[in-house]
């Protein structure tokens, strides 16, 4: 009732101000047909000012507008600006929101977006840390938690997920992602939306989300960010496009496209990409925005003459809104006049953003989420601890020998060493939104707040990993001479019956404009490390990181290894977790780790090429200086138990469409302890009308074994599974062979053949 109330008063208003006739036409009834009588009364210039979105000044990402506040405000009054990004707190927006509402001539209200992409206030895992859980629930359950504290803040649109496929450690933004592979960053896709919009928008305990960077971001030549993409049909629809068709499925309220140009067009001119495949293909109905600027660096990218022709080819391909890039404002007022841009797409983008507006509620309640009482019913103590729930579940154990993990009664005496380990801030990540500096719990607290009282706990940072000043818009100056802190280090461990060093990277060596060329122990962290094991064999290095890195080194010599990421608010405390035992580590890699950085781009799932690597003829498709598989594979992470794949078999030789076959196999516990697995399933599909990967990821499942228990799993495979983009540019399956395989990561794997029939 109230919501119709208001409805009815906004559109009132609507039609005072034309003049008209005031009665809600009876045809008002559903979300389109609200959308068609607000837009019906707008002038074109309203029309355009619905496709702008301002900067709130913080957290500048890009180079801002030329424009002062003031006379952003009165550009807010005049209905000019559609929404806003980076205003933060209930009392900034609900200041913006109420310029329009009581200046503009249509009071049509802004959404009010926000970088909340591993959490608002509680951070949780890096996203690419986060999927190393592969528990989509817990990955849903924490976008649903950081729309609850955006929403109680004013934000009610999240750019996240970032779903772009990277296979380059280089690349600074693949902590911000799911990883290498499709299926996994689909899953991820998924949950994420789930999570952030839920089944209802207009609920002020969820948000809009974003799949974004639309399309082939985290393809970069040679790693650099916004860097040219060289990607070909094939690969475009069969690697990069699935999580975002998958996002777009479930209702992604928005999309953002990307920076870079593919193939010779920039995603934000990129016609087939925003209006043929998206909007027509998928029949999506949400709106596209820009990257920040991606409209007027059309320019430097050397496409668009200036501002108004920028604005001009964003918006004929496509582009809805443009983030602060000041060329919509600017330019399509004329452009329309002149006859360079329809108003039909001018109508059919600002449809999109009061379609979205609609499904917020906004319209109902301007100020829905504007509200301090929403923050007066967060319990942060929960939210902390999903946060610790989550971050013990995406720590992933690469090696464990000598019996030195779990952490043995017997060891009394622990030295705690290096530059990461009292670090309270870099497990809070790079995009850590409003995630205070120095707010993490450290691997050296989180050890002391949990060991039990007879263990002693001695603590030396060893060295310094960066210098001077660190920060979200400065690159961080890396420490490669200074040893002072070494001596203190070396007593230390060498007192010591166990010492766990923590080495890896500052928070802000991963993340936007963070490409670089060496992802190895940066500075002196590696001499540290050698230097320590002089004194004392019985180290646990624990990793501290945003990208897959180098470590063959350690790989070789150091006896265990924990890839810990970078976990967030509770970070120490998950780490104390694994390392003492109360959690048995169930983490599997969503990326490949490589033996040096000239395998990158390294994935899985690779072509077999014409001449496929082999041991006999070790240049064939590989190097002549190193291996050319992984250090630690995709899907890789190892457990405090054991466990044993075996009885692979399949209900059917031959699957044909409507009659799925079952893939079963039986899953063993051979340790001590009671674990869990992450089953994954793979497939190869051996002869088709293009080269397929040699191994893709079709379906995983957590499986829970006492010690000795074993189960039967299955796996249901049907056709739509073997589909991909063939030849004939269309989604199809193709008669023939496949390979099923299993295993607990993608290179031990056992398989089976069998066909599809047609
Ligand atoms: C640029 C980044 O590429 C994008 O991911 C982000 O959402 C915007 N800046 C806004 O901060």
């Amino acid at each position: 009732m109230k919501k119709r109330c208001l409805l009815g008063f906004f559109l009132c208003c609507f039609f005072i101000a034309k003049g008209q006739d005031t009665t809600i036409p009876s045809s008002v009834k559903n979300v389109e047909a609200k959308v068609d009588s607000v837009l019906a009364l707008m002038t074109l210039e309203e029309k355009v000012g619905q496709l702008v979105q301002y900067n709130g000044s913080w957290d500048l990402t890009g180079p801002a507008l030329e424009m002062n506040n003031k006379q952003k405000e009165e550009n807010l009054k005049n209905g000019k600006v559609g929404a806003m990004l980076n205003v933060l707190s209930v009392e900034a927006t609900r200041k913006a929101q109420k310029l329009v509402m009581e200046n503009s001539r249509l009071k049509i209200p802004l959404m009010f977006g926000y970088d909340v992409i591993h959490g608002y206030s509680t951070i949780f895992p890096v996203p690419l840390a986060e999927t190393s859980s592969w528990d989509l629930e817990a990955m849903e359950k924490t976008a649903q938690i950081a729309a609850l504290e955006s929403a109680a803040n004013g934000i009610n649109w999240t750019f996240s997920p970032m779903i772009d496929v990277s296979r380059d450690a280089r690349w600074g933004r693949i902590m911000e992602g799911s990883g290498e592979d499709p299926y996994l960053t689909s899953k991820v896709a998924v949950a994420k939306v789930q999570g952030y919009q839920s089944n209802d928008l207009a609920n002020p305990h969820t948000i809009a989300a974003t799949a974004k960077h639309f399309a082939g971001y985290g393809f970069g030549e040679a790693g650099r960010d916004y860097n040219t993409v060289h990607i070909g049909e094939n690969e475009l629809h069969n690697t990069i496009l699935p999580p975002f068709k998958a996002a777009a499925k479930a209702g992604v309220a928005t999309f953002m496209n990307s920076f870079n140009d593919i193939d010779g067009t920039p995603a934000t001119a990129h016609i087939t990409l925003q209006r043929d495949i998206l909007k027509r293909d998928w029949n999506w109905n949400g709106f596209v925005v820009s990257d920040w600027g991606s409209i007027p660096e059309m320019i430097a990218h050397g496409l668009a003459r200036d501002k108004k022709h920028a604005a001009q080819l964003a918006l004929n391909a496509g582009s809805d809104m443009d983030m602060e890039g000041g060329a919509y404002e600017i330019g399509l007022l004329s452009l329309v006049e002149e006859g360079k841009v329809s108003e039909e797409y001018i109508n059919d983008a600002v449809k999109r953003v009061l379609r979205v507006k609609f499904k917020l509620g906004l319209f109902d309640d301007p100020y829905l989420y504007a509200n301090p009482e929403l923050l007066d019913q967060i319990s942060f103590e929960e939210h902390k601890a999903v946060a610790r729930d989550v971050a013990k579940k995406s720590i992933v154990l690469l090696k464990n020998e000598n019996g030195l993990l779990p952490i043995q009664d017997s060891v009394k005496k622990i030295a705690v060493i290096g530059p990461l380990a009292n670090d309270k801030d870099t497990p809070i990540g790079n995009w850590r939104a409003q995630g205070e500096t120095n707010s993490a719990v450290s691997l050296l607290e989180g050890l002391q707040n949990n060991v039990s009282k007879d263990v002693g706990i001695s603590y030396a940072k060893g060295a310094d990993l960066g210098m001077g000043e660190r920060s979200f818009l400065m690159p961080l100056e890396i420490n490669k001479t200074d040893t002072s802190g070494f001596q203190e280090a070396i007593t230390k461990a060498s007192e010591a019956d166990l010492v766990i060093m923590a080495l890896g990277e500052d928070a802000f060596q991963t993340g936007e404009g963070r490409s670089q060329v060496d992802i190895g122990l940066a500075g002196v962290q590696k001499e540290l490390l050698k230097e320590i094991q002089k004194v004392n064999k019985n180290i646990v290095l624990v990793l501290i990181n945003g990208r897959p890195l180098e470590i063959t080194y350690a790989s070789e010599n150091i006896p265990a290894i924990v890839e810990a990421w970078q976990l967030g608010s509770e970070s120490g405390n998950a780490i104390a977790d694994v390392l003492l035992g109360d959690y048995n580590p169930s983490g599997k890699l969503p990326v490949s780790f490589p033996r040096a950085v000239g395998q990158e781009p390294l994935y899985y799932n690779q072509k077999n090429t014409g001449r496929p690597f082999n041991p006999t003829h070790v240049t064939y498709s590989g190097y002549a200086d190193e291996k050319k598989d992984a250090l630690y594979p995709f899907g890789f992470g190892l457990s405090y138990t054991s466990f044993e794949y075996g009885n692979l078999s399949i209900s059917e030789e031959e699957l044909t469409p409507g009659n799925p076959i079952e893939v079963s196999f039986s899953l063993k516990n051979t340790g001590e302890r009671e674990g869990k697995e992450i089953a994954q399933l793979y497939i190869r599909d051996l002869v088709a009308s293009t080269t397929r990967p040699v191994k893709e990821l079709k379906g995983f499942k957590m499986v829970k074994l006492a010690p000795g228990e074993s189960k039967t799993v299955t796996f249901q495979m049907n056709e739509a599974m073997l589909q991909f983009y063939s030849v004939n540019k269309k989604w199809e399956a193709e008669a023939g062979e496949f390979e099923i395989m299993v295993g607990g990561n993608s290179r031990d794997l056992q398989k089976v053949k069998f066909s599809l029939k047609k």
